[in-house]
């Protein structure tokens, strides 16, 4: 395990041998005001800027182009609320599964705050992957790089990103980045290897 030195870098990479220090919090946390949120907490309903600024973009885009509306769910996540999420998984799902769908604090890049997991009506608001066969999710798949973000689990690949089949996590990176990795066809873990 290697712990990352630029944690506030947009292009960081996150995984299970790069971890953040268990102390980073970004330091450009907005809260999501002007974009359909599913939960209350507080915490959760926050992006950096950037990639708040980029979610507003997409999800008017899937409004205007496509009329679909797509809900946020879950963005920042603090070190210590990842510490809760994993053991509660662990608890219910025993360790081997829960280290399927989720990270281990300091794993995660839901702490970055340049990650989001979305949804939509069809979905009940809930998260799993059939969200990759509902419109909303094949137009996200198709769409999101134009506004900076990328699908960063995708189905086939969990060898490599070591997690499950996530269509609704979206990870933001630029648009000029988010392109490229996208018409690459390639992990995030891929494309800064080539
Ligand atoms: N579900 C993703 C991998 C996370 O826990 O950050
Ligand atoms: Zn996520």
């Amino acid at each position: 395990i290697t712990i990352i030195e630029n944690p506030g870098a947009i292009d960081v990479l996150v995984n299970r041998t790069n971890n953040l220090p268990d102390t980073y919090v970004p330091e450009d946390l907005v809260k999501l005001t002007d974009v359909p949120t599913v939960l209350s907490n507080p915490e959760i309903n926050q992006l950096r800027k950037s990639a708040y600024e980029a979610l507003v973009e997409l999800f008017s885009a899937a409004k205007n182009e496509a009329e679909y509306e797509l809900f946020a769910r879950s963005g920042y996540r603090s070190y210590n609320t990842q510490v809760s999420l994993y053991s509660s998984y662990v608890a219910n799902h025993g360790q081997t599964a829960a280290d399927t769908f989720s990270a281990k604090p300091g794993q995660s890049e839901h702490q970055t705050g340049l990650s989001m997991d979305i949804t939509c009506e069809a979905m009940n608001f809930l998260l799993d992957d059939t969200f990759g066969q509902t419109d909303e999710g094949k137009w996200v798949a198709e769409n999101a790089h134009r506004f900076g973000f990328i699908i960063r689990y995708p189905k086939g690949k969990e060898d490599i990103t070591g997690y499950m089949y996530e269509p609704w996590h979206i990870r933001f990176l630029g648009i000029e980045m988010a392109t490229e990795v996208f018409e690459s066809g390639l992990t995030l873990e891929e494309y800064f290897e080539q």
